[in-house]
């Protein structure tokens, strides 16, 4: 069967809600390629939004899960639990900033991970607001869409959303010309004026904005930030649902600025692409909760913690977090070889880079022009005009470097 005629059915089948960057279906995929049911190749600098870090169809990963299935597929760790999501629990615990004592809760996708890190920061403190920042995305879900800034697609209509947020500016130098100090300083102001240090359960923020644009705060933001919430007795949660597992060239992207969260969500790169999602942190904050509070049927599952499991032991072996930053110094300097006025910035950090273009029609034809030679990149930020690039963390040199060939015809044809 062709693309053609699987888009036909799908247009018949799926709610028009659900987009697809490209209208070609997938047959496989290994560590940089997917092959789609026509025969063609596509390059990967999409990672399936930077989960597939460890590749698609990891060979480890393949091993965990096929040993798991045959075991059992199914229990609910609240009923019947299993050693994997205890396994998977003193990984995340070890790996996360700060050598203070941890605990984690596993769930299924990071919109959910980040509802329970709001819950749990709010049973914590006794306190309701929640502040976020300006261009910041944490998901689709009720709670969710209000913590994410950007109205078109994700909010539009879907109203009325939950109380309490509040929403402050994001240090994004190239914009706003501050630096750290600076910045942190005007979100404080804004947050002690408008909605008072004693009623603040937790200030959620991304260490790296990922659908806001890759925008990466100016150096002393997020630990000016991170201080003032712990003077405030409120819950500093970095959201790492993008940024984490090697993405940046480091665990977590935290601790490239020694910032130690007390509550960290993950999701995405944990699992090599199976459904997973955590919450981790102080032990003092998560273990306030009751139990039974929180939970869910398929939180944790035996098989995407097996290949979780597969996967940290992927990254460790193959040091993962050198291989981003690897990624990152050869996509940039190929990007800021170009010296083209269309670009207003290369930015990011490891495997995990972006161009600013002057706006959304250009980043759109851009990548319109990558897609139509077999290059899949992603936009995104509050203008849609960011290219982001996220290649899987095993990517090879030479896939790679085609890749940008491609990349740096379709900016330099602007
Ligand atoms: C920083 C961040 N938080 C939360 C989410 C939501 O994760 P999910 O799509 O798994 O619900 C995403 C997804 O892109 C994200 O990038």
């Amino acid at each position: 069967m062709t693309s053609a005629e699987i888009h036909k059915r799908r247009v018949a089948a799926v709610a028009r809600g659900v987009g697809s960057t490209i209208s070609s279906y997938v047959d496989h995929a290994s560590g940089g390629t997917l092959t789609d049911v026509d025969g063609r190749e596509w390059i990967d600098f999409a990672a399936g939004i930077a989960v597939t870090s460890v590749g698609n169809s990891a060979p480890r990963v393949i091993e965990a899960v096929q040993r798991q299935v045959e075991r059992f597929t199914h229990t609910c760790f609240m009923v019947a639990p299993y050693e994997a999501y205890v396994a998977v629990c003193e990984q995340l615990n070890g790996l996360t900033p700060g050598a203070f004592e941890k605990r984690s809760a596993l769930f299924n996708s990071g919109a959910e991970a980040v509802e329970n890190a709001v819950k749990i920061a709010r049973y914590h403190t006794k306190r309701p607001a929640i502040v976020v920042f300006d261009h910041g995305y944490h998901g689709r879900t009720n709670l969710t869409m209000a913590l994410t800034a950007k109205n078109m697609p994700y909010k539009n209509g879907f109203g009325p959303f939950a109380p309490e947020i509040y929403r402050a500016p994001m240090s994004y130098p190239l914009r706003d010309g501050l630096d750290g100090p600076a910045a942190a300083a005007r979100a404080i102001d804004m947050i002690e004026k408008q909605v008072g240090a004693s009623n603040v359960a937790a200030v959620l923020i991304e260490p790296i904005q990922g659908e806001g644009g890759f925008v990466v705060p100016a150096p002393g933001f997020l630990p000016a930030l991170a201080e003032w919430t712990r003077e405030a007795g409120a819950v500093f949660i970095a959201d790492e649902i993008q940024t984490g597992f090697c993405r940046t060239g480091s665990w977590f992207a935290s601790s490239h600025e020694d910032v130690e969260p007390d509550l960290i969500t993950t999701a995405k790169g944990i699992a090599g692409g199976l459904p997973l999602a955590a919450v981790t942190g102080h032990a003092s904050i998560m273990d306030s909760v009751h139990v039974g509070g929180l939970g869910g049927t398929y939180g944790g599952n035996p098989i995407a913690c097996a290949a979780a499991l597969a996967s940290i032991e992927t990254m460790r072996e193959l040091d993962l977090a050198g291989a981003a930053r690897h990624i990152g110094s050869r996509i940039t300097a190929r990007l800021s070889e170009l010296d083209h006025p269309a670009i207003a910035e290369v930015r990011g950090r490891g495997a995990m880079i972006a161009v600013e273009l002057p706006d959304a029609s250009t980043a759109a034809s851009v990548a319109a022009q990558c897609h139509a030679n077999g290059l899949l990149v992603l936009t995104c930020g509050t203008y849609g005009n960011v290219l982001r690039f996220l290649p899987p963390l095993v990517m090879p040199d030479d896939v790679l470097d085609r890749g940008l060939d491609i990349l740096t015809a379709a900016l330099t044809s602007r």
